[in-house]
C-alpha cells in the first residue's frame, strides 16, 4: 500500500510540476500578443487618443489583463485541491461507513449471570492472512469472584488473551462464556458494562477529574466517586489539589503523573460496579506500597468481582488465587504462587530476578 501511495503521488506531483510552467507560459504568452497588439494600433494611430489606443490606454489594459489571469490561475488551483479533498472526503466516509465485525446478534441475551470466564479451546489472530495464531488452543475456567494473575514476557498474547472478554475481537474458533453465556450471544453494552477494564494505554479526557471518573457511570454521586477513588487510592492526591475533585485535567491527562493517570483511570473502571474487572498492567507507574493497598482494596470491598490482573511484577500477582504464566500465546503453567515456584523454571527465575538483592558487582563480571 506504501508502495502505491508512493507511486501515485509521484505521479501527481510530476503533472503538477508541468502545470505551472505551462500556465506562465500562457500568461506571459498572452501578455505579449496583448503588448504586441496594443503597440501596433498605438503606432498606427500616432498615440492620439480620438484615433484609437494611448500608451495610458495600454498599460492600464496590461495591468487588467494580468489580475484576470492571475484570478484564472487562482481558479485552477482551486479546481486542484477540489480533486484532492474529494479524495480524501471519500477515504474519510469509507471509514466512518465501516462495518464492525462485531455485531450484536438478533436476540441477545440481556444480563450476565456472575462473573466467570470460561474458554475452551480458544485460537485466535488478528487478521485471517496472518499464519500464527496469537492465541493457541486457550483452556481456562475461571471462577467468579476469583483473583487471577497473568505474567509473561512481552508479546506472549496477555492483552490480547484478555481483550476477548470484553468481546473487542471475537475468537477466531472454540468459544468464550461469561456468566455461563457465550460472549457473542450477550447484547454488547450489557456485557461491556459489567466487564471494565483498564487498558494498558489509559487515556484521560479534558475536564474535571470528576466529570472523567463519570465516564465510567455518568450518573455517580459524589460519594460513590470518592469512594471508588479511595479504592483505588486515588483519594489521597486528589485531596491534595487545592480544586479536589473540581481539578481540571488537560486533554490526554498530561497535567497528572503516570502514577496518577493509573489510579484515576481504575477507579474510572471501579465506578462502574462491574462483574468483571481487567487491569492490564494498570500498576507499572504505582508505587509497590500503594500496589499493596489497591490489591488489598480490592479484595476486601469487592470480593465479588472476577478480577484479572496483567503484571511484569510478581509481587502484584503473588496472592492471586491462581496464576498464568504465558508464553507465545499458550498458558504454558498456572497455579498458585508456591505451586508455580516449585514447578515451573520460568516462573521461579522471573520471581528470583526481581527479589534478589541486587547483584553484586562481582558476580556480573
Ligand atoms: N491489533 C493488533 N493487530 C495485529 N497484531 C497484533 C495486534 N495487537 C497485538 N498483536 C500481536 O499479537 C501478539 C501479542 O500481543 P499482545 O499485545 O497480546 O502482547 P502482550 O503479552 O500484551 O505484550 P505486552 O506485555 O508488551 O503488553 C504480538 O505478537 C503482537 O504483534
Ligand atoms: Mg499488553
Amino acid at each position: 500500500i506504501s508502495q502505491r501511495i508512493y507511486k501515485d503521488f509521484s505521479k501527481a506531483d510530476r503533472v503538477m510540476s508541468f502545470n505551472s510552467p505551462l500556465m506562465m507560459v500562457c500568461v506571459y504568452v498572452s501578455m505579449i500578443l496583448v503588448a504586441w497588439m496594443g503597440a501596433k494600433q498605438i503606432v498606427a494611430s500616432g498615440n492620439n487618443a480620438a484615433l484609437g489606443l494611448t500608451t495610458g490606454d495600454l498599460t492600464a489594459l496590461v495591468t487588467y489583463a494580468m489580475q484576470i489571469l492571475m484570478a484564472m490561475m487562482m481558479l485552477s488551483m482551486i479546481f486542484v485541491m477540489c480533486i484532492i479533498s474529494q479524495a480524501s472526503a471519500e477515504r474519510i466516509c469509507q471509514v466512518l461507513n465501516e462495518e464492525s465485525t462485531v455485531t450484536n446478534p438478533a436476540d441477545p441475551v440481556k444480563e450476565v449471570a456472575d462473573g466467570s470466564i470460561e474458554f475452551s479451546d480458544v485460537n485466535f489472530r488478528y487478521s485471517d492472512n496472518s499464519e500464527k495464531p496469537v492465541l493457541d488452543n486457550i483452556n481456562l475456567k475461571i471462577g467468579s469472584g476469583m483473583t487471577v494473575g497473568i505474567v509473561g514476557g512481552t508479546g506472549s498474547a496477555k492483552s490480547s488473551l484478555v481483550q476477548l472478554v470484553p468481546r473487542l475481537y471475537d475468537v477466531t474458533s472454540g468459544s468464550l462464556k461469561v456468566g455461563g453465556v457465550d460472549v457473542r450471544d450477550y447484547d454488547m453494552e450489557v456485557l461491556r458494562d459489567q466487564v471494565a477494564m483498564v487498558l494498558q494505554k489509559n487515556v484521560l479526557f479534558s475536564g474535571t477529574i470528576a466529570d472523567n471518573l463519570r465516564w465510567g457511570n455518568p450518573n455517580a454521586t459524589d460519594e460513590e466517586i470518592r469512594h471508588a477513588c479511595q479504592l483505588a487510592q486515588a483519594d489521597g492526591f486528589i485531596q491534595e489539589f487545592p480544586d479536589k475533585y473540581d481539578t481540571y485535567i488537560e486533554q490526554g491527562g498530561t497535567n497528572v503523573s503516570g502514577g496518577q493517570r493509573q489510579r484515576l483511570c481504575i477507579a474510572r473502571a471501579l465506578l462502574k460496579k462491574p462483574k468483571i474487572l481487567i487491569l492490564d498492567d494498570s500498576t507499572s507507574a504505582v508505587d509497590t506500597k500503594t500496589d499493596q493497598l489497591i490489591r488489598a482494596a480490592f479484595h476486601n470491598e469487592i470480593p465479588d468481582t472476577t478480577k484479572i490482573i496483567i503484571a511484569q511484577r510478581i509481587a502484584s500477582v503473588q496472592e492471586s488465587d491462581m496464576i498464568l504464566v504465558m508464553e507465545e500465546g499458550r498458558i504454558t503453567a498456572s497455579g498458585t504462587h508456591e505451586e508455580l515456584l516449585k514447578t515451573c523454571d520460568e516462573y521461579r527465575s522471573i520471581y528470583e530476578s526481581q527479589t534478589k538483592n541486587q547483584a553484586q558487582p562481582e558476580e556480573l563480571q
